[in-house]
């Protein structure tokens, strides 16, 4: 029967047979999936395998730097941080459409990656593997037939690589649900806070900073989100809740601060249960949890002067405002 030892013997035998002495090529994202993707080939191959994990420039706060340090400082991946902000800010200046920030960041998240694998393959005689963290929900809902008109929203991941990059794929997770994942991930000795962190959309805070995305909204919306995460985590509700995260709103309301009248952003706390993301219910937050997170963000980061809840489920809701 299946456990975790056993399945990652089999598979790093099955990687280390297939792939030989090719080089192979990871696009990190810091999520779980390709974190335990990667962490397994970097088992059967070792240096074969780079990883380049981008800055998309709308990451998390420290996202970049807590990544980098935990993957390739902490367990030895050969990674290539690649701060690409510059560029993907550049191309989001006054882009407000939603669905056109997922295209603008999918279509550079593309452009970076071949420019990195370009330079990769040069060093190391070519790349002829991708490693992918697919998994089986993965596999299952992009095998059901949906026409056009049922797009909600056109994520993004590595799926999208055009065919001119032709690799061959790897993708070891691809029978797994997300709590074998974790379990794996467990027994290769990863980190806890890799193995329990929340979902998080490819186009990052992009699609939480309604309106245009500019380096200035980025940082407001960083500082907000670390607040509400480092609650969360003090209350002991960060593995319970689905997500849990702010959205900066392109709205500005009076107030008051000190005796200064203010005029600043306003900013909405989103936390959901769900199962799967596909339906979600918001949850009722303790009071004493969003009243922290409200007089937290209302002090501590400057730009935004009001704070409020979303209590919309989904449907009719999207979890993600955008
Ligand atoms: P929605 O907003 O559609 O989100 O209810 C459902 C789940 O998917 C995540 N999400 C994305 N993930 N690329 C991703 O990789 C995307 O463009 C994207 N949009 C939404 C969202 O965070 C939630 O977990």
């Amino acid at each position: 029967d299946w456990t975790p030892a056993h399945f990652i013997e089999t598979t790093v035998a099955a990687i280390c047979e297939k792939v030989g002495s090719d080089h192979v090529l990871c696009a990190l994202s810091g999520g779980v999936d390709s974190s335990v993707a990667a962490v397994l080939v970097h088992k059967a191959i070792g240096d074969q395998l780079t990883c380049v994990f981008v800055n998309n420039g709308v990451l998390r706060k420290n996202e970049f730097a807590q990544v980098t340090q935990n993957l390739r400082d902490k367990l030895g991946l050969n990674l290539v941080p690649v701060d690409a902000s510059d560029r993907f800010l550049a191309k989001l200046a006054s882009v407000t459409d939603p669905e056109t920030k997922r295209k603008t960041i999918g279509r550079e998240f593309i452009a970076v990656f071949e420019d990195e694998s370009n330079r990769i393959a040069e060093q190391t005689g070519g790349v002829d593997w991708l490693v992918q963290g697919t998994l089986y929900p993965d596999v299952i809902e992009s095998s059901s037939v949906r026409g056009p008109s049922q797009t909600i929203k056109s994520h993004h991941n590595v799926g999208g690589l055009p065919e001119r990059m032709k690799m061959k794929l790897i993708e070891p997770l691809r029978d797994l649900f997300k709590d074998e994942v974790r379990r794996i991930g467990r027994d290769l000795g990863m980190p806890e806070d890799i193995l329990q962190r929340q979902p998080f959309p490819g186009p990052g805070l992009a699609v939480r900073i309604l309106g245009e995305v500019t380096a200035d909204r980025v940082a407001i919306l960083q500082e907000a989100d670390d607040i509400v995460v480092k609650e969360i985590k003090a209350a002991g509700l960060y593995s319970k809740v689905w997500q849990s995260f702010a959205v900066l709103l392109p709205i500005q309301t009076v107030g008051v601060m000190g005796d200064q009248r203010t005029y600043a952003n306003t900013c909405a706390i989103r936390a959901v249960h769900s199962e799967d993301g596909m339906t979600a219910d918001w949850a009722p937050l303790p009071y004493d949890v969003l009243k922290r997170i409200s007089s937290r963000i209302v002090n501590e980061v400057r730009g935004i002067n009001r704070v409020v809840y979303d209590i919309t489920s989904k449907p009719p809701g999207t979890i993600e405002w955008e």
